[in-house]
C-alpha cells in the first residue's frame, strides 16, 4: 500500500529531506502531499517546494489555543489528501484533537534512546550526561511528550569529548536512515500496537534481507 504522508517540520528539515529522497529512491512506498511547517523560516518548506510538494505554513501564535491549531492542521492534512504523519522536527505538542484524526498513524523521531533524555535537548543532555551510547527513536505519538510506543530505536556510541552537537551529528546520520525505515514498515501496515509494544510482522516478500549491521542497526532492511 502507498503511504499518504505529511510531513510537519519546524526547522532544517533534513529528516523530511530523508524521506523525500528514499521515496525518490523507490524504496519507500510514500506519496508526500503536503509538507506543514509552524514557523515561516522553516528550511523544511524550501526542501518540499525544491520536490514539487504542497508546503504549508500556519503559524501556531495565530491560533488562541492549541486545539484549534490543530485542528486546524488536521483540515489542511485531510484536504490534500494525507492520512499519516510524520512529525519531523515539529518542536510542538498535539493534542487529542489531532491525534483523534488519524489514530495509530502519527509518528515521531526523537535524537535520543527513549525514555532516556525526551524533550527539546536529547541530543546535550545526553553528552552532558556522559552516557557510552545514545541514538534515535522513532515511536508512535501519543499525548505525552516523546512517550509513545518505540517502533524502531539506532544506537550510536558517546565520547567523553562529545558535546550535543557532535553526538547530535552521529546520531542525525542514524535518523536519516531509521525514519523512512519505520515509514515504509507503517506503508507496508506490518506495525501492531499492543499495549506499550510494536510488533514487527514479517516481510510480505520473502526476498527482502535484513543488513546485519551489529547491535547499531539490527532491524534496517535492504535499501535503509
Ligand atoms: C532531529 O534531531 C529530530 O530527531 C528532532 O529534531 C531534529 C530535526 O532535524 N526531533 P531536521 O529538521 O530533520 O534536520
Amino acid at each position: 500500500m502507498t503511504l499518504d504522508l505529511a510531513v510537519l517540520v519546524s526547522g532544517s528539515g533534513s529528516n523530511l529531506q530523508s524521506i523525500i529522497d528514499r521515496v525518490e529512491a523507490g524504496v519507500l512506498d510514500a506519496r508526500i502531499r503536503l509538507v506543514l511547517a509552524n514557523r515561516p523560516g522553516a528550511y523544511g518548506l524550501e526542501r518540499a517546494k525544491k520536490h514539487g510538494i504542497p508546503a504549508v505554513c500556519l503559524e501556531h501564535g495565530d491560533f488562541p489555543v492549541r486545539e484549534e491549531f490543530d485542528a486546524e492542521m488536521v483540515r489542511r492534512i485531510r484536504e490534500h489528501g494525507a492520512d499519516a504523519v510524520a512529525l519531523a522536527g515539529f518542536m510542538r505538542m498535539v493534542t487529542p484533537v489531532f491525534l483523534g484524526a488519524f489514530p495509530g498513524r502519527v509518528l515521531n523521531i526523537h535524537p535520543a534512546l527513549l525514555p532516556a533524555f525526551p524533550g527539546v535537548h536529547g541530543q546535550r543532555d545526553a553528552a552532558d550526561y556522559g552516557v557510552r551510547f545514545s541514538g534515535c527513536t522513532v515511536h508512535f505519538v501519543d499525548e505525552k511528550m516523546d512517550h509513545g510506543p518505540v517502533i524502531i530505536q539506532a544506537v550510536v556510541p558517546a565520547y567523553a569529548e562529545d558535546d550535543g552537537d557532535s553526538l547530535g551529528e552521529r546520531i542525525l546520520a542514524l535518523e536519516h536512515r531509521v525514519y523512512p525505515q519505520a515509514l515504509q514498515w507503517l506503508a507496508q501496515g506490518r506495525l501492531e500496537i499492543r499495549g506499550r509494544k510494536v510488533v514487527l510482522a514479517p516481510a510480505p516478500s520473502a526476498g527482502v534481507a535484513t543488513v546485519g549491521d551489529g547491535m547499531v542497526n539490527p532491524s534496517l532492511e535492504s535499501g535503509f
